[in-house]
């Protein structure tokens, strides 16, 4: 259960991205976050695992106080948000088996990460992932020979390795061929499905939204303007989201 109460950030240069952004979201969920660029929406998912500390409010997860969360506290609880990035943020050099496993390291103390000594438990668990996203026989193939496709696939493999309790994922398929959204929202809702693992993923092409999740978060300058299921999303309302009108919640 993650519960967002009255959550807000201003970034150093006084840009206000966010203010008074009120959600709960039960496990399991699949949500999409939607609003136009500038909207809030990766200011939103990046406070959910601490890549931006909130300015004002709180985030539980669980039963953790995510917002005040420091040091080994952080890390521990990072391990268990796996976060897919637009540009996949993968180590080019590596092999694909390493990045994903890669996804192991907040599990182990730093010295065992920098020697690569992983157990055959996450061997296991990362070669697992490979095959859920249909990459089985790429194991040693470095990353930097594989497709954008491919790449964003490693990355979503990297996350499920860590076993997370969550997964954030930030517009995975905007710079990959529209044609491959369908397989990248599709590897993340059935992981959902499979594993009951809560997701969050912002998407900006609203018909994307539309097919993939069950609910539907909006913003619009920050504010949180819609919070419901997909199906009560109409041509007026989506107006309205896009053109700002609607009441902050
Ligand atoms: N590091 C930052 N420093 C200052 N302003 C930022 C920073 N990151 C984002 N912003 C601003 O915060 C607002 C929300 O941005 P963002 O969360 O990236 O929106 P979205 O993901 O919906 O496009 C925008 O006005 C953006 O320019
Ligand atoms: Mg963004």
């Amino acid at each position: 259960m993650i519960e967002v109460s009255n959550l807000g950030k201003v970034f150093p240069d006084g840009t206000r991205a966010l203010s008074g952004v009120n959600v709960s979201v039960p496990d399991g969920d699949f949500i999409a976050v939607i609003g136009l660029s500038g909207a809030g929406k990766s200011t939103f998912l990046r406070c959910l695992n601490r890549l931006v500390d909130p300015s004002e409010g709180s985030i539980t997860v669980g039963s953790k106080d995510v917002a005040r969360l420091r040091g080994r506290q952080l890390q521990h609880y990072r391990r268990t948000v796996g976060f897919i990035f637009q540009q996949f943020n993968l180590v080019q050099r590596l092999s694909v088996l390493d990045n994903v496993l890669s996804g192991r390291l907040g599990y182990h103390p730093t010295w065992r990460g920098l020697l690569a000594l992983y157990t055959e438990a996450d061997k296991e668990l990362a070669m697992s992932a490979i095959r859920e996203v249909g990459l089985s026989g790429k194991e040693d193939a470095r990353v930097d020979q594989l497709s954008g496709g491919q790449q964003q696939r490693v990355a979503i493999a990297r996350a499920m390795a860590q076993e997370p309790q969550l997964i954030l994922a930030d517009e995975p398929m905007a710079s990959l061929d529209p044609r491959l959204s369908d397989v990248i929202l599709g590897i993340l809702r059935s992981y959902n499905e499979t594993k009951g693992v809560t997701v969050l993923v912002n998407i900006h092409v609203l018909d994307l939204a539309k097919r993939y999740a069950k609910r539907v978060l909006a913003f619009n300058k920050g504010k949180l303007v819609f919070d419901g299921p997909v199906s009560s999303l109409d041509d007026d309302l989506e107006t309205r989201i896009y053109a700002g009108s609607l009441e902050a919640l």
